[in-house]
This record gives structure tokens, C-alpha cells and sequence, in this order.
């Protein structure tokens, strides 16, 4: 049956109204449907299958063996399927055929964007605009649920301080307080006003906890995570998105202190569900409860499956621990089935709260072409983009003016292929190229070498091939597969004979932009040293060719700040501008003194600096005031500055203040992002931006483990980013 006929065939039950439930009918409901299930149909609601191949019923006895469960009532969810004709039979089976009618759950990795496709996470989180985050997963909500999807797998809020791990695409970076805010414009994209829309799908936020600490920036690695860095730096995302109503949490493939996130009682139920009040329901990742028995924490899949519910797994994905055991283990262990119901009513829970048991087809019978891949969405993809551009460098010769032919080099001016992963249903064809988004310019095109092959042009083909341009653009970087899960690097270079072609570039003795693409921050000194401009590309998405053409055009100034700091090379990660101050800083007028905490062969600094970003204009502070120099646990203290757009294009700015204790019981970081506004001034125009600051903006974890502030001085830093500080004041708070 094909999309056409699943909507005729369905077009005979009436599309039936989604009704909104009080609490107490939510909760009659489910108590109800509770009581009329066996341990068997409460057990199958708590497993999650892997998807099917092509066919319904094929020879794979996965197959086979799922559908036998989903017409026994005995499957509560079905993850990574797209297809509307299998969503359509599977869904039938389920509430046509079993014994309760209880409707799959179908979930997907939509994590920034479903067909319209979105910079990645990493590059979203350098606008430093919360506004447009939240359309981009707004977007990405209405295209999956009108495509049959119910539930998304993100945000990913883990917090990357590591290049190397391939997952730093899929984040929003090293700070926890910038994660903390996507985590909230997300979930409130993903989830809308309510889960009954037919627009939302219900968001997970993942992976709890640590994960993104994988040592050594080695993928599925150990994780050492001590419980003050824990509730400090790991936890705050999470609590962002539990405020904000996420709807399920995934749990985490590594240890936390040496027992598997997913087996470990005192994450998801001692902090998750009671200390936090958690009240929706937690998923494992892909089969991350069996993967107990490589951790050599449980012997067998009986073990896995006791373990995982007395830790409080509600679903289980793929791993069939439950399936296969649980009905045993509760029949041998009576007392541990409170817990399979509490499981079973935050899984039904959630199914009533999309209104799946009032249409289990929702999403099915729309037309996806109709809300996928439209104008709306590509102008959102769009703004999106030229947001997520960072400008590292510019001598000046951004922006390009009109009357200059450009030269078009490398191996990602023609490429399309810039979604990066995690791209769910995007399709190459889709995305908009670099030399596309010159189209209506004059300019010379020349791959000169494919991005990971020892294809390289000669030096006298290049320089006929560049002898009459003015300007050259320089696209290079990684290929998209290079970043994601399962890509971990142990260098940060430009794969292939890239580099040999940047020296190529040099020696026509032009003024060079580069632009870098890649899923992870980059050794770039090498660029730096040859490019008169240097920006910062990531995998931008659908609008990606439009979005750089504008931004190096000046067609729109560029606005992006980094949420990761790049390294001055490899040997220094993890580098990130939140760090402790050690027992020996190096001294301020001695940066060479031996016994302090430095390399002897690379400076300390980034190459480039958290909230670094330049732009097309000058943006001056001035008139820095603050209305004390005293503050209580009650009485805040007003930060203001003026902003002034001193230059001769419109831009938007993004004003950071940073903090620096002088004293708490544990030590701090050197300086602590805790607020920022941006402005968009015209020429000329001048903005009073106004922080306010008190004691909850001072707090850190304790050595109690409590968020707390010390009494005594702090440092308000306001900066352009992370090291270019403009105004520093003392103020001192007193603890009454
Ligand atoms: C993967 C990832 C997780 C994803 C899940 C389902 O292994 O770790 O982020 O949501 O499996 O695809």
C-alpha cells in the first residue's frame, strides 16, 4: 500500500478528535487500562523494538517475532521507522488485533530537522539566539508528527569539552548555562503548548548522564564523573529541559561512578525521579541495558533485566531483557511489581498525552509533502544558518563587494553534502551548495581536491584556472561522516591533501576566505596563518549554500559567537574556557615561569576563545554602571552598559557576563558564563543593555553538594566572549 492508498484506506474511520484530559482523567484513564492488563501486556509496553527492514512479515525472525508481540499486545514502541505503510499495518496490528488496543509509539532521531535539515546542534548553539533555536525545532516537530512520528530523541544535552569525540556535533557545547538554555527552547519547540497537537512529538532528553566525558574523546569510553562536577556542569541542562516539561529522558551508555547509567539506581531513580520529581519516562539507549554484561555488571540478560527496573528503566530499547524475563523475575520477586506498573503508567501516560489512544493514526493520514521541505521552512533553515556562521578572522576583505570575480575553491563548493549526521529523512539533493549561493555572481569554479582521496589539481592548473579572479574562496573540511556517533578522531586536521591545496591556494598570492566545514571544532592554524578571513561553517543544512554566499557577500552581516573553544592544536584538549584555576596559574607577569600549570611547547589559550564571533560593523561599550557594589541573598545589584553601533552595517551583537568567585569551598573556574543579551542596532544606533544580577547568578555546588555562594568579592566580567573582557567591577556579597 502506498502513502495515497494508506490515506484512503484510513479516509474510511473518520479522523477522530484528540481530546484534552484534565489530570484526573488522565490519571482515571490510565488506572484504568492498568488494571485490565497482564503482567505480560505491562512487560510488552515496557520494550521498545528495533525497526523492521523492508518488508512486514520477511524471513528475519525479528520480524516475524515482533509482529507475533504487537498483535499479542506485547510491543509499546518502535523507534527509527519512517515509512508511512509500515507505520500504518504496525499500527493497525497493534489496535485492531491485540487483546487492549494499545497503541505503538513511534520514535525517531530527529535531532535538528526531519526533511528540512538544520545547521547541526553545534553550530545552533553559536546564535546565541534561544528565538530561533526554538523555530528550528518547532519545525522539525511538525514535519515528523505530520509524518507519523510521535517521539523525538533530543535534545542531546550533554556537555563536550572534547573535539576529538564525534558527538560534539550533536551538542550545543562546553557551557552548561548555554546548554541549559537550548535544552528549554527545544523541548518547548519539540512539544508545542501540548503533545495533543498534531504539530508536536514528545522530546527526550538525552543522554543521562556524563556521556559526553568520554575520556580521551574515544567513543563509548569510560566515564569518570565526580558528583560535584555532576550536579555542577552535567546535570543543569537536564533540569532546564525537566522544567520545561520534556517528556522522556534517555539514559547513557557509560558508567557514572563505575555503574552503567542505565543499571544505575541512584541516577534515575534516587536523583532523576525522586530528588527531581520526575514524572516521565526513561529509556535506555540502543540496547545500553544488555551492554551491562560487557561492563561486567551482570552476568546474564535476567540480571540486566532486574537491574535495569529496580534502577528505573521504564522502556527498554531493542534489548529484549524484559521481554524475555521479567514476568519471571516479578513472578519470583512480588514486591518488585509496583515498579513495572510505575513504569507502565508513565508509558501510558504519555501515550494518552499525544492522544494516541483517541487516534493512533495521527500524522499518518496528513500528506507530508504538504508540511515538509516548504517556504516557511526553508526561510526558518535559512536564518538558522546565517546565524550558526562564525567570522574567526577578517583583515577586510569580507565583506566581498559586487564588482569582484570570486574563485571557488575546494572540494565543498559544489558539495551538497552538508546536512552532517543525525540528519534524519534530509536528503542531499535538498541542500543548497556554496557555488549555488553564488549563482547570480560572477566567479570561477574549481574543486582542486576531493575532501578524504589523494586527488589533488597541479599548481599550474590552478593558477590558469584563478588567473582573472579577484578573490578567492577557499572551501574545505571534513566529510560529514567523519563527526556523529561511532566517529571519534584522535587529530583535528583536514583530512585527504586538503592542507597541500591550501599552500597551493597561497602561492597565487590572492586574497583568500576560508570557509571550514566540519562537525567538530578543527586545528585551524594552518588556515589562520594563510586566510585573510576565516569562517567557521559547520554542516549548515538545507539553506547551507544561501546562508555563506550572504554572509561573505555582506549580504547579511554575520552573528554567530562559538559555544566550543577550538584548540590551538590536538595535544591541547580538552581546552575550554570554564576551567579551575589550579594550585599554579601561571603568573600574569610571567607566562613563562616553569612551575605553573602550562605546556612548554603551545601556549595555554585557544586558538579561538568561547563566545569568540566577529562581524561587519563596530560594536563600543561604554558607560558601564553598575547600581551597587554590595549585594544580599535578597537584594540583586543592576548591571548596564551602553552598546553602541559605531560602524556602517546593521548587526546583532551578543553582550556576555561572566563571574569569577574569589572564594568557595570548592574551587571554581576561572570565569563562569551565567547571562548574555544580544542587540541588533542599525548604524549608529546605540542600546542600554541591562543585567540583573544576585545571589542566585553567583551560586555553584558546594562542598555539600548544595548550590550555594560565599560571602565575599566576585568579579562581574562584560565581554564580547569568553577573553576579550571589556568592563570588570568587584562586588561583594554579603551573606545575611
Ligand atoms: C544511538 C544513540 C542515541 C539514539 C539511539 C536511537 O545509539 O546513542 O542517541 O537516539 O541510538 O537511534
Amino acid at each position: 500500500m502506498n502513502e495515497k492508498t494508506i490515506i484512503e484506506d484510513y479516509k474510511q474511520q473518520e479522523k477522530t478528535e484528540i481530546l484534552k484530559r484534565s489530570s484526573e482523567q488522565l490519571i482515571e484513564a490510565v488506572n484504568s487500562l492498568l488494571s485490565k492488563m497482564t503482567l505480560a501486556e505491562k512487560v510488552g509496553q515496557m520494550y521498545q523494538a528495533a525497526h523492521f527492514g523492508a518488508e512486514l512479515v520477511g524471513p528475519s525472525v525479528d520480524n516475524i517475532d515482533t509482529v507475533d508481540l504487537i498483535k499479542q499486545g506485547r510491543v509499546g514502541s518502535i523507534l527509527s521507522m519512517s515509512d508511512k505503510t509500515m507505520l500504518y499495518k504496525l499500527q493497525k496490528l497493534a489496535v485492531e488485533e491485540s487483546r487492549l488496543r494499545i497503541p505503538l509509539l513511534y520514535a525517531y532521531d530527529v535531532v535538528h530537522g526531519y526533511k528540512t535539515i538544520f545547521p547541526i546542534s553545534l553550530g545552533l548553539a553559536c546564535t546565541w539566539d534561544e528565538t530561533i533555536v526554538k523555530k528550528t525545532s518547532e519545525v522539525a516537530a511538525t514535519e515528523a508528527a505530520r509524518s507519523g512520528i510521535h517521539m523525538t530523541f533530543a535534545p542531546m544535552l550533554d556537555v563536550v569539552k572534547d573535539p576529538r569525540w564525534g558527538r560534539v556535533m550533536e551538542s550545543f557545547g562546553e557551557d552548561h548555562y548555554l546548554g541549559s538554555v537550548y535544552a528549554k527552547a527545544y523541548v518547548e519547540g519539540f512539544q508545542k503548548d501540548s503533545l495533543t497537537s498534531r504539530n508536536a512529538v514528545a522530546a527526550c532528553a538525552k543522554h543521562f548522564i556524563g556521556y559526553g566525558l568520554s575520556e580521551a574523546g574515544r567513543e563509548y569510553n569510560t566515564v569518570d564523573l565526580s558528583e560535584m562536577k555532576l550536579r555542577q556542569e552535567y546535570l543543569p541542562p537536564f533540569k532546564a529541559a525537566i522544567d520545561a516539561g520534556v517528556a522522556s529522558v534517555m539514559s547513557a551508555f557509560n558508567v557514572v561512578g563505575g555503574i552503567p547509567a542505565t543499571g544505575n539506581k541512584y541516577l534515575l531513580r534516587n536523583l532523576l525521579k525522586d530528588e527531581l520529581s520526575y514524572k516521565g519516562m526513561v529509556i535506555s539507549d540502543y540496547d545500553s541495558s544488555g551492554e551491562m554484561i560487557h561492563h561486567k555488571t551482570a552476568r546474564d540478560l535476567k540480571e540486566v533485566a532486574e537491574k535495569s527496573l529496580i534502577a528505573g528503566l521504564d522502556m527498554e530499547m531493542v534489548t529484549k531483557s524484559y521481554v524475555k524475563h521479567l514476568e519471571i523475575i516479578v513472578d519470583e520477586s512480588p514486591y518488585l511489581m509496583p515498579y513495572v506498573d510505575d513504569s507502565v503508567r508513565r508509558i501510558l501516560t504519555l501515550k494518552y498525552n499525544l492522544g494516541l489512544f483517541d487516534d493512533p493514526y495521527k500524522g499518518l493520514t496528513d500528506h507530508s509533502e504538504d508540511y515538509t521541505l516548504t517556504e516557511e521552512h526553508r526561510k526558518i533553515a535559512y536564518e538558522a544558518a546565517v546565524k550558526s556562521i562564525v567570522l574567526l578572522e577578517n583583515d577586510g576583505v569580507l565583506p566581498l563587494s559586487q564588482t569582484q570575480t570570486v574563485g571557488l575553491i575546494g572540494p565543498f563548493v559544489q558539495s551538497n553534502e552538508v546536512n552532517g549526521a543525525w540528519s534524519a529523512l534530509g536528503n542531499h539533493q535538498d541542500t543548497v551548495t556554496l557555488a549555488e549561493g553564488f549563482k547570480e555572481d560572477t566567479f570561477v569554479c574549481c574543486q582542486g581536491c576531493s575532501v578524504l582521496g589523494d586527488d589533488l589539481i597541479s599548481e599550474s592548473d590552478l593558477a590558469v584556472a584563478m588567473a582573472d579572479v579577484d578573490v578567492i574562496v577557499l572551501a574545505i573540511g571534513e566529510d560529514e561522516n567523519m563527526s556523529g556517533e561511532g566517529a571519534s578522531r584522535a587529530f583535528l586536521d583536514l583530512p585527504g591533501r586538503q592542507n597541500e591545496l591550501i599552500e597551493m591556494v597561497s602561492k597565487l598570492n590572492k586574497p583568500c576566505v576560508t570557509v571550514v566545514f566540519s562537525g567538530r571544532p578543527l586545528d585551524l592554524r594552518l588556515l589562520k596563518e594563510h586566510s585573510n578571513a576565516l569562517v567557521q561553517g559547520w554542516f549548515l543544512g538545507s539553506e547551507s549554500g544561501y546562508a555563506l554566499a550572504d554572509v561573505l557577500k555582506g549580504v547579511v552581516a554575520p552573528s554567530g559567537r562559538l559555544s566550543m573553544s577550538m584548540p590551538y592544536c590536538v595535544g591541547q584538549v580538552p581546552v575550554y574556557y570554564n576551567q579551575l584555576p589550579t594550585g599554579r596559574p601561571v603568573p600574569k607577569n610571567n607566562s613563562t615561569h616553569r612551575f605553573s600549570s602550562r605546556y612548554i611547547d603551545i601556549p595555554n589559550e585557544p586558538l579561538y576563545a568561547f563566545g569568540h564571533g566577529l562581524t561587519y560593523t563596530i560594536f563600543e561599550y561604554s558607560h558601564f554602571t553598575t547600581t551597587a557594589t554590595r549585594l544580599t541573598t535578597n537584594e540583586n545589584v543592576l548591571v548596564r552598559l551602553k552598546v553602541t553601533n559605531s560602524g556602517e552595517v546593521t548587526a546583532t551583537e551578543t553582550v556576555q557576563l561572566y563571574i569569577e568567585a574569589s572564594y568557595h569551598s570548592v574551587s571554581r573556574p576561572v570565569k563562569e558564563l551565567k547571562m548574555f543579551k544580544q542587540v541588533r542596532l542599525k548604524p549608529g544606533e546605540h542600546e542600554i543593555v541591562e543585567f540583573d544580577v544576585g545571589y542566585e547568578t553567583l551560586c555553584h555546588i558546594d562542598e555539600k553538594l548544595i548550590s550555594s555562594a560565599s560571602a565575599g568579592c566576585y568579579m562581574i566580567h562584560i565581554g564580547k566572549s569568553s577573553s576579550d573582557i571589556v568592563f570588570t567591577k568587584e562586588i561583594v556579597l554579603e551573606v545575611t
